[in-house]
């Protein structure tokens, strides 16, 4: 429907000698806050020292030029101060939009942008031997909604989880095990027993021997390879439970140490293109020009670095996937390494270097604003939190269906946990640091996850009671119901200024608008036994489609009953 305001617009204000492209227009465009105010607006001061003329001069010479053209969408278009008003025809974008809604279903929304395309999205990568903590948290949730932002718009896309498996942490990690290792711990409890010898070997004195150890491991080595292999098998086996129970997926489990063999390939190509330089018995790409300071590709004694594993990476990947984007999903401290990987993949030649972009995020904090790993030095343990998440979620789930078996508890309690934190996080800002608080993220009122699955379940209740429905017919829009068309038409403008900024928060933000706007129809407007039964299950369908269509972009499964 904006696409229509726009194209009026952009044709009149050409008639006033005024030339604007479509989406300029489309910025301009205001939604008023209240519908006695129209459907869409649009302020011309912008115009004044360009036409010189007053604002409401200009709305009124545009209106005028707009009443000439035939429009059929429309109720009328007036003036108010300096603002050009837009009314619909309500009754006609109410019956077309929930129409477009319960008939295209999981299509609603969708676009053909990416047909044809493939996108690579990596994202999660976790370090192994370590439990996966909250710090992977934020490009798991981030990175899958992007990833599935893709899908939505036809794109191909491929799920990549680049596992930090390899580097000199693994030197410390093979002679903590040598030094305090036992076999038996391994077996029963791997991810706590590895951690358990890196951190008594992550000390001063055993530095030389780690190094010593993990050049073993470049070069080759039988026992070390062996140890390193076992200990990554634990670890991917750890991983995929938790990626199993968020419902997340990945179509290739790739790895700083898939690439090694790439490496030397990587170092060579730099020599002969000229842009390796020596630094201390060191090799270094010099990238001072660029304001990128210089990045270090081999260390003086031989082994490699994460930079030049990301490079052979995405050479590799260019190679295998023709990706037209390839989306790297990482925190924002990362921020330089990726400016100089990119920078060195142009300097090199690859012109698809362009094609690479740094996805970034903020940090998340404790309640008290501050940061989590600095407190006590010890990182969130993953499995910790969904379980305490899980909990709280039962106890709520409780105080409203005391009755529910154990079973089906279990099941929506983990669902609800997930929405609670999934969503606590995508409400915000992917580049804003972020208070990670369970106790916030799991209440049943406000702007959480559960009330907007709870919403979707009241929604879902209706319908199951009134069984199947046919035809509708509109008579008169009551207030209610035309805010909560209103929001459901711009689901699809919604998705696309999400896809264009990366930003699935607009998402989100979305989604917990849409319920809030459906609670009060649903408070101000009966629907079974009602007079316009027809119509409003009709809407109360087409709202249940389009916040399943946004969850579903935000990686959060939905609830029957809650
Ligand atoms: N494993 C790394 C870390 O935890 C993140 C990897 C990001 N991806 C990459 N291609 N460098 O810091």
């Amino acid at each position: 429907m904006k696409q229509v305001v726009v194209n009026i617009l952009q044709k009149a204000l050409k008639d006033k000698g005024v030339k604007m492209k479509k989406d300029e227009i489309e910025r301009i465009i205001e939604m008023p806050p209240s519908s006695d105010m129209g459907d869409y607006a649009f302020p011309c001061f912008f115009l004044a020292s360009k036409l010189k003329s007053e604002p409401s001069q200009i709305a009124l010479e545009l209106r005028s030029k707009i009443k000439k053209y035939p429009l059929t969408d429309f109720d009328d278009v007036q003036t108010s101060g300096a603002y050009v008003n837009f009314i619909l025809d309500r009754k006609d974008m109410a019956r077309r939009i929930v129409w477009e809604a319960i008939t295209q279903k999981k299509n609603f929304g969708k676009s053909k942008i990416g047909k044809g395309k493939r996108v690579v999205v990596e994202f999660s990568s976790p370090n192994i031997a370590k439990p996966f903590g909250i710090g992977h948290l934020r490009s798991t949730i981030i990175g899958n909604s992007i990833a599935n932002l893709h899908e939505f718009y036809g794109f191909k896309v491929t799920r990549i989880n680049y596992l930090g498996d390899w580097g000199t942490q693994f030197g410390k990690l093979l002679l903590g095990y040598e030094k305090f290792g036992s076999e038996k711990k391994l077996e029963k409890i791997p991810i706590k027993h590895l951690l358990e010898v890196y951190v008594k070997a992550n000390k001063k004195i055993y530095e030389k021997k780690s190094r010593e150890w993990f050049k073993r491991l470049e070069e080759g080595d039988r026992k070390a390879l062996m140890l390193w292999k076992i200990f990554r098998g634990f670890s991917l086996e750890d991983l995929r439970k938790m990626y199993k129970l968020l419902n997340i997926k990945f179509d290739f489990y790739d790895g700083e140490s898939l690439q090694n063999k790439e490496m030397k390939k990587v170092i060579a190509e730099l020599k002969e293109k000229k842009l390796l330089q020596k630094s201390d018995g060191a090799l270094i790409v010099d990238l001072k020009k660029h304001n990128l300071g210089v990045s270090l590709i081999e260390k003086s004694d031989g082994t490699t670095l994460y930079a030049t594993r990301d490079l052979a990476a995405a050479i590799k990947r260019q190679k295998k996937y023709k990706f037209k984007k390839m989306i790297y999903e990482v925190g924002q401290e990362q921020k330089l390494h990726f400016k100089q990987v990119f920078k060195i993949l142009e300097l090199m030649g690859y012109k698809w270097a362009k094609d690479c972009v740094h996805v970034d995020h903020g940090l998340y904090l404790d309640k008290d604003g501050k940061r989590f790993s600095t407190r006590k030095g010890k990182s969130i343990v993953m499995k910790d939190i969904l379980d305490k998440t899980t909990l709280l979620a039962k106890e709520e789930i409780q105080k409203r269906a005391p009755k529910i078996s154990k079973r089906e508890l279990e099941k929506r309690a983990l669902t609800v946990a997930i929405a609670a934190i999934f969503y606590g996080d995508l409400k915000n800002s992917r580049t804003h640091n972020m208070v990670f608080d369970i106790k916030k993220f799991v209440s049943f009122e406000g702007d959480t996850g559960p009330y907007i699955l709870y919403s979707y379940a009241r929604a879902s209740s209706i319908l199951r009671k009134a069984g199947p429905q046919g035809k509708f017919k509109i008579e008169d829009l009551d207030p209610k119901e035309l805010e909560l068309v209103k929001k459901l038409s711009q689901f699809p403008d919604t998705v696309l200024r999400a896809y264009n900024t990366l930003a699935p928060s607009l998402i989100a933000n979305y989604s917990f608008q849409v319920a809030k706007l459906f609670n009060e129809f649903y408070h101000a407007c009966p629907v079974i036994g009602s007079e316009n039964e027809a119509f409003r299950l009709a809407l109360v369908e087409a709202f249940r489609q389009v916040l399943r269509n946004s969850l579903d972009l935000l990686g959060i499964e939905t609830l029957e009953e809650m």
